[in-house]
């Protein structure tokens, strides 16, 4: 199989609970139920597109425990190629400690673990995966260095290249921009990236005029129940949500990023990519947990990438 979407990132065992509402500082909740759930940002957009798709290569790090070896075997189980799927020795693999509260909320903390050791060198071994690919995916739950060198490698061999800020805790090293085709932040990164408010649509719009300035190719802001925003500099369009009862929000970023790549690299325009993305992602809120909530393709209407 050659891979047309490449995402490099993390792989993490989400520990989740259901609790009425989010624990406050120093305070004991009881939890309404608990399971251990593959995600991570990474994995997660790997999943979403080859569920919806795409030919897909994960390159990523797990840690030398059982989580580790699930992590691998859900993307197995996807069709995904994890050759590039490394084992740390002597670290945990990456944990994310989720609380999902009764409006569909979420509250995560993370352990990089084994993520935290995918470097530089591992993608430089993998670069065929990168030559073959259309696509190219990153997110920040791996070192920095990582992502500095798979988007400037991804810029040098011609590919399209996505960067989903996520989590964001201030602004990116000022020479990513020029390698970065689709900047996908939600509201809250969209807001750390720039310092800007980013709550309502003409804050997304702000926020996105900033970051095309900085030099980024075309910036696409996930505004959840107000759907997303799309700038390119020459305008913005404005793609509203389709309204759904959410259940659970983890992931729904995740799913959108996977559909919009897959799309893509099935030869769909952005804005059909985008629309593609955004079904996916609606789907996934009403349903519980990261990768058990991503729909396949055959789910969606059309039914074609
Ligand atoms: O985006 C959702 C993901 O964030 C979860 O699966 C969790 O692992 C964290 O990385």
């Amino acid at each position: 199989m050659q891979a047309n979407v490449v995402v490099v990132g993390s792989l993490n065992m989400d520990l989740v609970t259901r609790a009425e509402r989010l624990p406050q500082a120093g305070e004991t909740l009881a939890g309404e139920w608990f399971g251990t759930v593959p995600g991570g940002k990474g994995a997660n957009q790997a999943v979403a597109a080859a569920r919806l798709g795409a030919a897909v290569a994960m390159i990523g790090c797990v840690g030398e425990d059982a989580y580790g070896a699930q992590l691998r075997q859900a993307l197995l189980d996807e069709g995904i190629d994890c050759q590039g799927v490394d084992t740390a020795a002597g670290v945990s693999s990456g944990v994310a400690l989720i609380v999902v509260d009764a409006s569909s909320q979420n509250a995560i903390v993370i352990v990089a673990g084994g993520n935290g050791h995918l470097l530089p060198a591992s993608v430089q071994r993998l670069d065929r995966l990168l030559q073959a690919a259309d696509v190219i995916i990153c997110q920040l739950e791996v070192p920095q260095a990582t992502v500095a060198h798979t988007l400037a490698r991804g810029r040098a061999l011609g590919k399209t290249v996505i960067l989903n800020p996520a989590p964001a805790t201030g602004p990116l090293p000022a020479d990513w921009f020029a390698n970065i085709d689709y900047l996908i932040p939600n509201e809250s990164e969209a807001s750390a990236l720039t310092g800007l408010p980013v709550a309502s649509l003409q804050e997304a719009q702000a926020a996105a005029s900033r970051l095309l300035v900085l030099g980024v190719g075309k910036v696409i802001v996930t505004l959840g129940a107000q759907g997303a925003l799309f700038a390119d500099g020459q305008g913005f369009a404005h793609f509203p949500a389709t309204r759904v009862q959410p259940l659970d929000t983890t992931a729904a970023g995740d799913t959108f990023v996977g559909g919009f790549a897959a799309a893509l690299a099935a030869g769909r325009s952005e804005r059909e990519a985008i629309a593609f993305g955004q079904q996916a992602a609606a789907i996934s809120v009403t349903r519980a947990g990261a990768q058990p909530s991503i729909p396949y393709l055959s789910e969606l209407q059309g039914s074609t990438p």
